[in-house]
């Protein structure tokens, strides 16, 4: 607040929780500039009252909150806040990884309600990691940092890219793929990026491939329900499914029946289809680990992540590009 009141005056919509679609409406009316949360929902009608608008500047590196076609037909910028969250979200996806293979809340829980009443050889057996292989679906920055943690377990690494997710029904995929001259590896090779050796793989191999399956692509029309009652039951009944991107990429009713059935063996979500809601099934179910979308939560990351977008709204309302435009 400090740092934008040196260049314009501001007005705190909500200290905590959301706003309403109201005061939004109203306070967009006549604002220069937004810093907004992933929680409200920037779309075509709050765009067009905003008729004063230079940049939606998003405190997250997600923006499917915001309808950026909109904005852009109007030439308002919009931002979001990459790199400062990469290894604190890559952080919690192996809490994740290590809670729901270890079964690390349910053990706390035992000892919590007094159930442990002495060393068992065979008590709380959970799966191990070392010698698997980790599935990353979505090989940004996140992603990425996820699959470099992977090597300290032991895992090796299979991954697919954007392409292979919005060509994943395409036949000609492969072929395709192969012949274009790509910043990533050629399928089916092995090859390090970053100095990490993965192999990138169709997302057709890599589902049935995974002991673990990990996601981090964006939510967009190419990746909504992209982990769906299909590819579930295309898992190993052995693997766990981890979402630290966003719920909808799973749907959520068929990942319930999944579990139900066995067709996976577990799965860590931080994220919700219908958020904050949670299918009240998995509160029921010991083989899942439930956090409340905290990928980024450390108060160093959300620190850097609410002061760089204080910065790309001041280079807008400077008048110069915003850093950190999408
Ligand atoms: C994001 O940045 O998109 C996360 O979901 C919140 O940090």
């Amino acid at each position: 607040m400090e740092r934008l009141a040196q260049i314009c005056d501001c007005r705190i919509g909500t200290a905590r929780g959301e706003l309403s679609r109201e005061s939004l409406l109203a306070g967009l009316q006549d604002a220069d500039g937004l810093i907004c949360m992933l929680t409200d929902q920037i779309d075509r009608e709050a765009i067009a009252v905003a008729t004063k608008l230079r940049i939606i500047a998003n405190v997250a590196v997600g923006f499917n909150n915001i309808d950026v076609a909109a904005a852009q037909q109007r030439g308002i910028y919009v931002t979001n806040t990459p790199d400062v969250l990469t290894e604190a979200t890559a952080n919690l996806t192996w809490a994740l990884i290590l809670a729901v293979t270890r079964r690390v809340v349910e053990a706390d829980a035992f000892v919590r309600a007094g159930k442990f009443t002495g060393w068992e050889f065979d008590l709380l057996l959970g799966s191990g990691l070392s010698g698997k292989t980790l599935g990353v679906i979505g090989y940004g920055k996140i992603g990425r940092a996820v699959a470099r943690r992977a090597t300290g377990f032991g895992m090796s690494v299979v991954y697919c890219g954007r392409d292979d997710i919005a060509y994943r029904d395409d036949p000609q995929h492969n072929a395709l793929m192969m012949s274009r001259q790509t910043a990533t590896a050629p399928l089916n090779q092995s090859a390090r990026i970053d100095g990490l050796a993965a192999r990138r793989m169709t997302f057709n191999q890599l589902i049935e491939t995974a002991d673990v399956l990990t996601l981090h692509v964006p939510l967009a029309a190419t990746t909504r329900h992209l982990i769906n009652s299909a590819v579930l039951a295309r898992m190993k009944p052995s693997a766990h499914l981890i979402n630290t991107a966003r719920g909808p990429v799973v749907d959520e009713t068929a990942l319930v029946t999944a579990l139900q059935q066995k067709q996976i063996a577990g799965a860590g979500l931080d994220v919700y289809e219908h958020e904050p809601l949670v299918s009240a099934p998995l509160i029921e179910m010991p083989n899942v680990v439930l956090l409340p979308h905290i990928g980024s939560a450390t108060r160093e990351t959300r620190t850097a992540m609410a002061m760089l977008a204080v910065e790309n709204a001041i280079d807008a309302l400077s008048g110069r590009t915003p850093r950190n435009t999408v």
